[in-house]
């Protein structure tokens, strides 16, 4: 990978504890080098089975200049090409979801179908080689509901440890009976680092989110024992040493597992107990829709936490799942992709309501995205010097930035 020396210094100079310095949230060449090695060449995160529950159903992504098209064929797999026609290059899908028999070209109507096959043209004469035009295929891991694609010609191998993991941990929420009755497309003013950055840590989360600390307890979100909190903490773990019994004893994995970096795919995950009510994330911490999930009978399952890099989080508890991922637009914007899920069954209206459902993280997401482009503006000034991570709290932001830094750097020539 060729890359100017300045930001190949950046790279390999990288303070240890510090936050980033201030070029990876500005410079152009880094945000061409974090899709090109980053969004183009790991697992990313794109959305759910529910968003294509039906034969010829599809949604696309943009992930830097390429758009994909995710579909489901014939036989109900999922597949994934570029959304390009093999033509003369005209965008395939151009709207952002729908329902098709086969994918024909908007412009000169050449014909494919589900599995990317070239079925139909016209006037390219009896010689034409379909079978040398089919639409270039795009890797698909289906992590028990969650789909994530990969760019690369060879995708990271270790997807396949993150699925042998997490599926026991995901599976029973029943992803596959869900549907998607709410996507929330929000553009935080900053750069992808920031968003994953700010995600990270629950430093910030007393003071800035209301709704959501109505739920769920801070030290959950990687904060260690400190001087100050440390029988905060303890009390803490107790609880989820008591309530991971009870869950595991019921067949849902609950411990925690953190492999977040010194590895190509990195994810973390742990169940964590819920305040009060403790049975959802909502304004009182009880369930937002009346059907639960899958086959569960206990509302209070806490929130099953899963964390991916570079794109992803979720969030699944009883009654409803959410799901996260983070999409670069440029330098200095971001899309944060935002779903929730119900069982398939449940209806508008008798089992929940939408603006419960929703107003936790919505409201969680706008002021993340504040949050965001404050630190994008101080990126920005001439001022800005990377400071000190907290011991006690930001311990995953420096994993994800460990991360980062540790993938640029085995990319370098
Ligand atoms: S560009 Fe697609 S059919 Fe011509
Ligand atoms: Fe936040």
């Amino acid at each position: 990978m060729k890359v100017s020396s300045p930001v190949r210094e950046l790279i390999l100079a990288r303070q240890p504890g510090y936050n980033l310095p201030a070029p990876f949230y500005t410079a152009a060449e880094i945000y061409d080098l974090d899709m090109d090695v980053i969004f183009g060449r790991h697992w990313i995160y794109v959305g759910v089975e529910p968003d294509i529950p039906e034969p010829g159903d599809y949604f696309t992504v943009k992930l830097g200049r390429a758009s994909i098209v995710v579909v489901r064929d014939d036989d109900m797999n999922v597949r994934a090409f570029h959304n390009v026609c093999r033509h003369r290059g005209a965008q395939l899908c151009n709207e952002h979801k729908g329902s098709v028999g086969n994918i024909v070209c908007p412009y000169h109507q050449w014909t494919y179908d589900l599995s990317g096959k070239l079925i139909h043209n016209e006037h390219m004469g009896q010689d034409f080689d379909f079978s040398r035009h089919s639409l270039k295929s795009v890797h698909v891991g289906n992590l028990a509901g969650l789909i994530f694609v990969c760019l690369a010609e060879q995708p990271p191998a270790d997807f396949e440890e993150m699925r042998a993991a997490m599926e026991p941990y995901i599976a029973p929420h029943g992803i596959a009976d869900c549907k998607v009755v709410m996507q929330d497309d929000f553009v935080e003013a900053g750069n992808w680092k920031l968003t994953l950055e700010n995600n990270r840590e629950c430093y910030h989360c007393v003071s800035n989110h209301p709704e959501l600390t109505s739920s769920i307890y801070e030290y959950g979100f990687g904060y260690q024992p400190s001087p100050a909190n440390a029988e905060a903490v303890q009390g803490f773990q107790e609880l989820i040493e008591r309530e991971h019994a009870r869950w595991e004893a019921a067949g849902l994995k609950s411990a925690e597992i953190e492999m977040l970096d010194g590895r190509v795919t990195g994810f973390r995950t742990q169940r964590l107990p819920l305040d009060k009510a403790g049975e959802s994330q909502t304004m009182d911490a009880r369930v937002a829709c009346e059907k639960l999930l899958a086959n569960f009978t206990d509302r209070k399952l806490g929130g099953l936490s899963f964390w991916t890099q570079p794109n992803s989080w979720h969030h699944f508890m009883s009654d409803h799942i959410v799901t996260f991922s983070v999409l670069p637009i440029d330098a200095e914007n971001t899309l944060v992709r935002t779903k929730w899920l119900v069982h398939k069954d449940a209806v508008e209206g008798r089992d929940y309501d939408l603006a419960r459902l929703t107003e936790v993280w919505k409201a969680t997401n706008r002021q993340d995205g504040a949050l965001v482009e404050m630190s994008q503006r101080g990126a920005a000034s001439p001022a800005y010097e990377p400071g000190p991570y907290s011991p006690y709290t930001e311990a995953l932001v420096e994993k994800f930035c460990n991360w980062y830094v540790e993938r640029l750097r085995a990319a370098l020539d």
